[in-house]
Formats: structure tokens, C-alpha cells, sequence
């Protein structure tokens, strides 16, 4: 998934719309862009859109970001959205692996009561939206095969910190949030998932988003959330495999294969060992 696009959960315009901009999935916010009176009504307009779309060929993933673990809020949100078959949930405020345990052990239920197959339903954590999420980072992996990906955020983790701001001067992350950036990205390759980069709430800025997709394209990243229609093309180009990119991996590929059991190769004048292979079958792999 290279886009992942945040729709209010209480907002069948937007979940309308959010269906047209080319997003690889969108995500039915029932947690912070609901205020709580409205959860009960934001429930039923993201399980009623569930329902509309589950069988729509051509769809965007659908996934629903839950109310975190702590806020007693989430098994009226499980139980409103698991009868309409969402792809994955999106899980605020994950403290490491147990909270994706416990959150897969809730869905194993409704899953069994709804006639879906046990484990199909895939969680996305937001890891390091707490300090305590940060230095749980380490149990991701391994925690959960219902695990799609690794993602993070900052706003949260900036009220727990009580940093006064999370970027510098000059837009980029400060340090603390480039820690829990870089950590979110070794917690993924750790667990051989996705690493989603977080949204940039600038949705005006559309150049400093360019931007900062190509760095996390650079470091490791394969998507990133939005936040508004208009960025999603952006990091939709951003995380599309070029296609000299995708030459150069079929390339090394190709090398290796002619000479099976060789460690390393020669391609055009550059040498290329077991991590480049490694890297050219990830990208490919990508793209199916
Ligand atoms: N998904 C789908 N459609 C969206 C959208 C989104 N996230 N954000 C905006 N749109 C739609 C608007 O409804 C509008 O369409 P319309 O004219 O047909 O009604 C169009 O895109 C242009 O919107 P714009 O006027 O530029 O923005 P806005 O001021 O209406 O909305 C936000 C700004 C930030 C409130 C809005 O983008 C939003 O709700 N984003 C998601 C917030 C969220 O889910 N946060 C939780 C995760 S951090
Ligand atoms: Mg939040």
C-alpha cells in the first residue's frame, strides 16, 4: 500500500470522494477525527460504507481506525465494522506487541461470529504514539501474523513528550520524532512488514510533502497515510517503483540466476553481492 487516506468516520461526503482520488486504501476514522458524541453515528456510516463496498471490484483496502485499547471504546467499534468484512484495522496508540495480541485476539472472535476466516483480518498498528510505544518497538515482530505494516505518529507522541513542537524551522522533523521515525522503520524490517510513513498535516504544502516522501522512499519507506484527496497522487508517484529502477532489479535478478550459487556478481562495471539481490527481489515483489 503506497497511500493510505484518513476519511472521517462520520463523513459519507468524504468516504464518497475518498473512493475517486486513486488511494491504494482508505482508512474510516473512528478515532481522532470523531468527537465522542458522534462515535455512535460514525459507526454506522463507516459499517453501512463497509457494507456498500465489500464487494466492489476495484475498491481501494478498506481499513477502520479503531478508539485505542485504554478507552473502553473499541469493541462497540469492532463489533459495528467486523460484520462487514473490513481489510484491516488500524490501531491507535499500540504499545508494542501485545497490544496487536490483544487487538488480534478480539478480532479472532468476531471473525469466528461473522463467518470470516480466522485471521484475514490484518492490523496496522500507529507504534509510537506513547514514549511506552517507542521502547516497546522491539516486540513487534514476531507478535502477530495478522500484522500488515508499522506505522507512526507524531501529534500524540508530542502531547506525551511535552515538546512544544515536533518539527524544526526548517519543516523537518526535530530530533526525538526522527528517533521514533527510524526506530518505526528497523521495527518493520524486523517484522518483515510494511514501514508506512506518518501524514504531513501541511495538506496545503504539497512540495514539502514531495519531499519528504522521497526521503522516506530513500530510507525504506514503501507508503505513507494522507490526510486530504490532493496529497495522495504526490505519494502515490512518490512509492511507484520507477521503471528504471524495476529494470535495474530484473537485471541483478537475471545475474544471479545465470550463475547459481555465486555470491556476487558484476553488472555494467559495478559489483552487486547477496543484500543487492535482496533488495531488487523486494522491490519486485512489490509490484507483483
Ligand atoms: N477524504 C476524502 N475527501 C476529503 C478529505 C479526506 N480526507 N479531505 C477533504 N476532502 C474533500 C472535501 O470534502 C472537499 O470536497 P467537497 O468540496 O466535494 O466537499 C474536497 O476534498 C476539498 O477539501 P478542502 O476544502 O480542500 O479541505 P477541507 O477544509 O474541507 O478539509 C480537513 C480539511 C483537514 C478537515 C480534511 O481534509 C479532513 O477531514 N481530513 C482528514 C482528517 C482525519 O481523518 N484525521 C485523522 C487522521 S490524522
Ligand atoms: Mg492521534
Amino acid at each position: 500500500m503506497r497511500s493510505l487516506l484518513f476519511v472521517p468516520g462520520d463523513s459519507p461526503r468524504k468516504q464518497e470522494k475518498g473512493l475517486e482520488v486513486g488511494a491504494d486504501a482508505l482508512i474510516l476514522d473512528l478515532e481522532d477525527s470523531v468527537a465522542l458524541a458522534e462515535k455512535p453515528r460514525a459507526r454506522e456510516v463507516s459499517a453501512a460504507f463497509l457494507a456498500r463496498m465489500r464487494d466492489q471490484a476495484g475498491r481501494p483496502k478498506l481499513y477502520v481506525r479503531v478508539n485505542a485499547l485504554e478507552t473502553g471504546l473499541t469493541e462497540d467499534d469492532l463489533a459495528a465494522v467486523l460484520p462487514h468484512a473490513p481489510d484491516g484495522i488500524m490501531l491507535p496508540k499500540a504499545e508494542g506487541g501485545v497490544s496487536v495480541m490483544h487487538l488480534g485476539a478480539r478480532l479472532a472472535v468476531h471473525e469466528a461470529e461473522h463467518g470470516l476466516a480466522d485471521g484475514v483480518t490484518r492490523i496496522l498498528p500507529i507504534a509510537t504514539e506513547t514514549a511506552r510505544a517507542v521502547f516497546a518497538l522491539p516486540t513487534l515482530p514476531g507478535a502477530s501474523p495478522r500484522l500488515s505494516g508499522v506505522t507512526w505518529g507524531a501529534e500524540d507522541l508530542s502531547a506525551d513528550l511535552g515538546a512544544e513542537t515536533n518539527r524544526g524551522e526548517d519543516g523537518a522533523w526535530s530530533a526525538p520524532f526522527q528517533l521514533a521515525r527510524n526506530l518505526t522503520l528497523m521495527a518493520a524490517a524486523a517484522a518483515e512488514v510494511d514501514a508506512i510513513d506518518t501524514i504531513n498535516a501541511h495538506f496545503r504544502d504539497l512540495d514539502g510533502l514531495a519531499r519528504e516522501c522521497r526521503e522516506a522512499r530513500r530510507d525504506g519507506f514503501v507508503g505513507k497515510m494522507a490526510i486530504h484527496p490532493a496529497q495522495v497522487a504526490v505519494i502515490n508517484e512518490a512509492f511507484t517503483p520507477t521503471g528504471a529502477a524495476l529494470a535495474q532489479a530484473r537485471k541483478v535478478v537475471a545475474a544471479f540466476a545465470q550463475s547459481p550459487g555465486v555470491g556476487v556478481v558484476g553488472i555494467d562495471g559495478e559489483m552487486f553481492d547477496r543484500p543487492h539481490l535482496r533488495r531488487a527481489e523486494r522491490l519486485l515483489a512489490r509490484v507483483g
